[in-house]
């Protein structure tokens, strides 16, 4: 039997991607290289803490509007995380249009993905934010480990030492493979910005074609706020053992400033450059 590495009492590690203990197994993982891809499937990927709650809530709002999806418990068994364990489900016996979400690189995915069959949504986050973010979820996140202070925590993020493994490694391989993929680009900030631009973004790419007035009940039901006020989307179905505060934080742009010194984003910036720089990216950091 092929084992997963225990790295830590909270990860395990398997082909160089950190799994949370308990979700997963290297079987089950490289089963997804014979899972079957349906073209209408669609799957939402990000790296953790980047808006993909968020997103799977836009998603599902919008393929429900025509296609009536079945009714499931909640967002998680509507729109499974692709790398866990199917616990009770037989996704092959799923109905079209199915969802999936997954924090996997590409090495992992399903190869059937590739020649641009199926739609993949790739959401990213400005990493300063998304360290934050991540930084505040281990607190809270039973299963991760509670981090000692920020400062140890940034250590370990930049070694990829952390569920979903390294945040750079995740951005640089989508990129590089984009090619072989039918797949949409968005950033966190965007949606941030103009949430009903973002949603008229995905709904093309997915060939929807909503009113306006449909759109518009998307975005308001997608909002920080409506979310956080939604059981269902802030995720409170998931019980206190495992999540002990609110799934939904802040959701803004610049929380960054309220945690970074100013030596660690500096030092931030000159990592930043050196591992991503070729790319060419462009990060919102702000707003002002
Ligand atoms: P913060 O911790 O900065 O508030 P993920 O779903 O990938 O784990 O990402 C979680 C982050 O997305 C959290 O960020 C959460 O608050 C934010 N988020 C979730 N829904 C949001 C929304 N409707 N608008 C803005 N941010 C949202």
């Amino acid at each position: 039997m092929i084992r997963m590495e225990q790295i830590s009492e909270y990860l395990c590690k398997y082909k160089n991607h950190n799994f949370a203990i308990g979700y997963t197994t290297a079987e089950y993982i490289d089963s997804l290289q014979t899972f079957e891809i349906r073209d209408s499937d669609i799957f939402l990927v990000t790296y953790p803490k980047s808006g993909t709650i968020w997103t799977q809530n836009i998603i599902i709002s919008i393929s429900e509007q025509d296609t009536g999806l079945p009714a499931y418990l909640n967002n998680s068994k509507q729109m499974p995380w692709l790398e866990h364990i199917a616990r009770n489900d037989v996704y092959s016996l799923r109905p079209s249009p199915r969802l999936f979400t997954s924090h996997l690189t590409p090495t992992l995915m399903p190869p059937g993905l590739k020649n641009k069959r199926a739609k993949i949504i790739y959401v990213m986050r400005n990493p300063k934010d998304n360290i934050v973010s991540y930084y505040h979820f281990c607190s809270i996140l039973t299963c991760l480990e509670t981090p000692t202070n920020f400062e140890d925590f940034l250590d370990q993020y930049l070694v990829g030492n952390v569920g979903g493994s390294s945040w750079f490694d995740h951005i640089r391989k989508w990129h590089a493979e984009r090619d072989q993929y039918n797949i949409l680009f968005l950033t966190y900030e965007e949606m941030v910005l103009d949430l009903k631009a973002a949603i008229f973004k995905i709904c093309s790419f997915l060939g929807k074609n909503l009113s306006e007035a449909v759109i518009d009940q998307i975005v308001e039901k997608t909002t920080f706020k409506n979310m956080k006020n939604d059981p269902k989307a802030n995720y409170q179905f998931m019980p206190e053992e495992m999540l002990k505060g609110q799934f939904m934080r802040k959701g803004k742009i610049g929380d960054w400033k309220n945690t970074f010194t100013v030596a660690q984003s500096e030092t931030f910036d000159q990592i930043l450059q050196e591992r991503l720089g070729d790319l060419g990216l462009k990060f919102i950091w702000d707003t002002e």
